[in-house]
């Protein structure tokens, strides 16, 4: 028998794992399902089998990952959730306890697991040469079989790649490349950097390393129709610091932001790096070339409370902690080398989404989920952005109920950028239920359209892609 978690708050209430897998073949529904509506919303989350060895932390982003696969199709919903049979997972279900350290920090790891691969697979989930892949960034994708969330295993792109691979890809809608990197790529707490491309077949047709300025943790990345740019932030990670007591990762703002440019095509030596004052950011919503700016929409902040300054002290909400968005511009005919920013919005938001085919070539329509509190808290608005307007929409959930990110599911036949929904999963606290949400993608403010009702809470995750059936 498995020992009670432990109270810490991403154990607890909307976090709390739900630890067991189900099939619900058709769940209630208020409201109706759209008819062209067709296709699998995949969500990605952590979900812990066992809570933390005895003084081990837990931390959000190390928990066990699982899949949560809502097919809807002719105005039905089925549910079905699985784990990811990682082999941390398997070695630890083996074991009836938790074995690895908190990040896999092997100081704190069972000798046991010192020679097995530390792969959660818990941050997002996508879809490319028709292969549904798990990710997190410090280890190889995970592939699952579509309809069964059967674990296939890990893809190391016929061997070729055997470091990590960041859990943001992106996907090339012209070409049908998928475009990603690696940080860390030379082993932990390095400052090197893969940059690959896996073309619409799977072939890998670029996997190449170069050195960023330091070494930093690198969520997500940018990738327009001509340049690749990967943002390095002050987020620092040090080994040598983490084995004198210190932090493994801290927050050096006096580092300052540094974003290599490379062309899509181009070889280590072409990177080039532009600068701005200390900036952070999780996620971009969408990049693009315009001419011979690059231009880079984001949920970004002044500063981060991700990890402790070099004195020990968390960033203040005075420094500019909470996420907005905002857009970071470079321009290739600029010698000096300087990052602008523009802010398009005060509001607090996170999760930032746009219609995936329209990835590295630019949009119009995004959207993000946020809060009108001044608090980086929970998140229970829906927001539609409309950047040629700067028309902002909002619908609240409610003050009981926290949302997840919002995905674009296109309509059946739907030729136009926003001609779709929007699909996301809201918590409902009093009720401790979690329901599927679809909105009308232009028209959120008018609330679902459909709410799917789930039998029990899903617990806060990350990331999804809705795949099509059509
Ligand atoms: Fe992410």
């Amino acid at each position: 028998m498995t020992a009670p978690f432990p109270n810490d708050p991403f154990l607890q209430g909307y976090f709390a794992p739900m630890g067991m897998e189900c099939d619900a073949p058709d769940l209630v529904v208020e409201g109706e399902i759209p008819s062209d509506l067709a296709g699998t919303y995949y969500r990605n989350g952590p979900d812990p089998l066992h809570p933390p060895r005895e003084g081990d932390a837990y931390h959000w982003f190390d928990g066990d990952g699982m899949i949560q696969a809502f097919h809807i199709e002719d105005g039905h919903v089925s549910w079905r959730n699985r784990w990811v049979r990682s082999e941390k997972y398997k070695v630890e279900r083996e074991a009836g306890q938790s074995l690895f350290g908190v990040f896999n920090n092997p100081m704190t790891g069972d000798a046991s697991v010192a020679d097995v691969e530390y792969n959660t697979a818990n941050t997002h989930i996508v879809h490319h040469h028709g292969k549904l892949l798990a990710l997190m960034e410090g280890a190889l994708p995970t592939e699952i079989e579509h309809r069964t969330l059967e674990t296939k295993g890990t893809v190391s792109f016929g061997g070729q790649i055997d470091g990590p691979v960041t859990a943001h890809p992106k996907f090339d809608p012209v070409t049908g490349d998928m475009v990603f990197f690696g940080y860390s790529a030379k082993g932990p707490g390095s400052s090197a950097l893969r940059y690959s491309v896996c073309d619409k077949a799977g072939n890998l047709t670029k996997n190449l390393f170069l050195e960023a300025p330091f070494p930093s943790m690198v969520h997500d990345f940018f990738v327009t129709q001509t340049h690749v740019i990967f943002p390095i932030f002050p987020l620092t990670t040090s080994i040598e610091r983490a084995m004198a007591g210190g932090p493994m990762l801290a927050w050096e703002p006096d580092k300052g932001t540094h974003f290599g440019v490379l062309p899509r095509d181009g070889e280590a030596e072409d990177v080039r790096w532009f600068n701005m004052e200390a900036r952070f950011m999780f996620h971009m919503m969408n990049a693009w070339t315009d001419g011979t700016k690059l231009h880079a929409d984001v949920t970004g902040s002044n500063a981060t409370q991700f990890a402790p300054q070099l004195d020990g002290k968390l960033a203040s909400d005075d420094d500019g902690i909470n996420p907005t968005l905002r857009r970071w511009t470079m321009d290739l005919a600029d010698n000096t080398n300087s990052i602008s920013e523009e802010l398009l919005d005060d509001m607090t938001c996170e999760f930032p989404r746009t219609n995936d085919d329209f990835m590295t070539v630019g949009y119009r329509h995004g959207w993000a989920v946020g809060t009108k509190d001044s608090g980086f808290t929970a998140f229970n608005e829906l927001i539609h952005y409309d950047t040629e307007t700067g028309e902002r929409k909002t619908y609240s959930l409610g003050a009981d109920k926290m949302g997840g990110e919002a995905v674009f599911a296109p309509r059946v036949g739907a030729s136009d950028e926003a001609d779709g929904y929007l699909v996301m999963l809201s918590y409902d606290a009093p009720a401790n239920l979690s329901e599927l949400l679809v909105f009308e993608a232009l028209n959120i403010e008018q609330g679902p359209l459909a709410t799917a009702k789930l039998p029990v809470r899903i617990p806060a995750g990350f990331h999804g892609t809705f795949v099509p059936s059509h």
